[in-house]
């Protein structure tokens, strides 16, 4: 689905003719807005499932049965709309067993509609921080599968996907759960597609403090390692249940890999584990599992492993696949010129801890 593609079908869709369209074989659907007001009680406050940047996320219910998540954009804008037809071209492109499935979209008038499958055990966040953490569902196996799987969306998405993708909001909020607590990788308003033969670019910094890769906070250069960074900061994330930021006495902020560096130089890994597991998790896992973490954060980009790599290692394998070095050129990102976060304050504090920290 190309943007001229793109454009047509929000034109044809303001029929408000609800077709089945194939994209690599996958289905979509253009959704009538009455058959979305009805689903989701007119977005009934009580229906509202997730808050984002973007816009709020309600459940609801085709006249089907099926149970669906649809997000709905805040403010019309051009960044929202923007957001809005890159999550919907990149969404429609992929399918992978640990990434959200794209069901459809409505775009007409100001009303800009993203729907999804409905994931029931909400995001990772609400069971690491937030109301079902002390229900402690997460045992130590589930944590690691939803791990390993999204390794492996994410490994599809740099590596199997044409043209390669980078999701650049990788965190524990933009991991969904589904009924099995398998995992899946959402939220693709943030994501590039990286043309072929093409290094990395360098854009305007969007993405989560605290998730962000030294060289993307410091000078926008964007490639698919910023992703394996966030991810290694998921992983030490979900083993902990520790938040990727942390404000101490006295208002300095120190980060996860600042937190579990000390642990892994005293070989106290057990320390490093979720209190709220009781000690029960495999020694074995955990240590390679931080190991592999602090490789995915490393501060110099050239030396993390690539999402191949990354999934092997967790699996436990012993196969090395080579990160792909097709090294060209970099690209400047002229889209996301308007961009006006302010990550100086961010930068100059990894600056610092770069200093500061020693590498394992
Ligand atoms: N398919 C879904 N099923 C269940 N909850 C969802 C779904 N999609 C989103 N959510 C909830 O809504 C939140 C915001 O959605 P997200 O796609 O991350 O939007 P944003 O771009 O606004 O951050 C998620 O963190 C999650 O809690
Ligand atoms: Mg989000």
């Amino acid at each position: 689905m190309g943007w001229n593609c793109f454009s047509c079908v929000i034109d044809q869709e303001k029929q408000e003719i609800s077709q089945v369209y194939k994209s690599k074989d996958y289905p979509w659907e253009i959704y009538p807005l009455k058959e979305l007001l009805h689903a989701t009680n007119n977005f009934h406050n009580d229906n509202k499932i997730g808050e984002g940047g973007f816009g709020s996320v309600y459940w609801g219910r085709t006249t089907k049965g099926t149970e669906i998540a649809v997000k709905r954009l805040k403010t019309m804008s051009a960044k929202a709309e923007m957001e809005f037809a890159v999550e919907v071209e990149i969404l429609g492109r992929v399918r992978h067993k640990n990434l959200l499935g794209l069901r459809g979209f409505y775009a007409g008038g100001d009303e800009r509609l993203i729907v999804y499958d409905y994931m029931p055990n909400h995001s990772l966040i609400t069971h690491l921080h937030g109301q079902l953490a002390s229900d402690c569902l997460l045992d130590w196996r589930r944590r690691m599968s939803i791990i390993i799987g999204s390794a492996e969306g994410l490994a599809y998405l740099h590596h199997e996907a044409n043209p390669h993708i980078i999701h650049r909001d990788i965190k524990a909020s933009n991991v969904l759960l589904d009924k099995e607590f398998q995992a899946k990788v959402a939220d693709f308003g943030f994501a590039k597609l990286i043309p072929e033969g093409v290094s990395h670019l360098t854009t305007r910094v969007k993405g989560t403090l605290g998730y962000l890769a030294p060289e993307y906070a410091m000078w926008g250069k964007v490639s698919e390692s910023c992703d394996v960074y966030s991810f290694g900061v998921l992983l030490l994330e979900i083993i902990s249940a520790k938040k990727p930021l942390e404000k101490l006495p006295g208002g300095v902020k120190r980060d996860i890999v600042q937190w579990v560096t000390p642990y892994v130089q005293k070989g106290a890994f057990d320390h490093i584990a979720d209190p709220r597991l009781k000690g029960k998790f495999d020694q074995n896992q955990l240590k390679s599992t931080v190991m592999i973490a602090l490789r995915c954060t490393d501060s110099n980009a050239e030396n993390r492993p690539s999402m191949f790599e990354v999934v092997d290692w967790l699996k436990g394998g012993v196969g090395r696949r080579k990160k792909e070095t097709s090294e060209v050129e970099n690209i400047v990102d002229e889209e996301d010129e308007d961009n006006d976060t302010d990550y100086e304050e961010y930068r100059y504090k990894i600056e610092k801890s770069n200093m500061r920290r020693t590498r394992v």
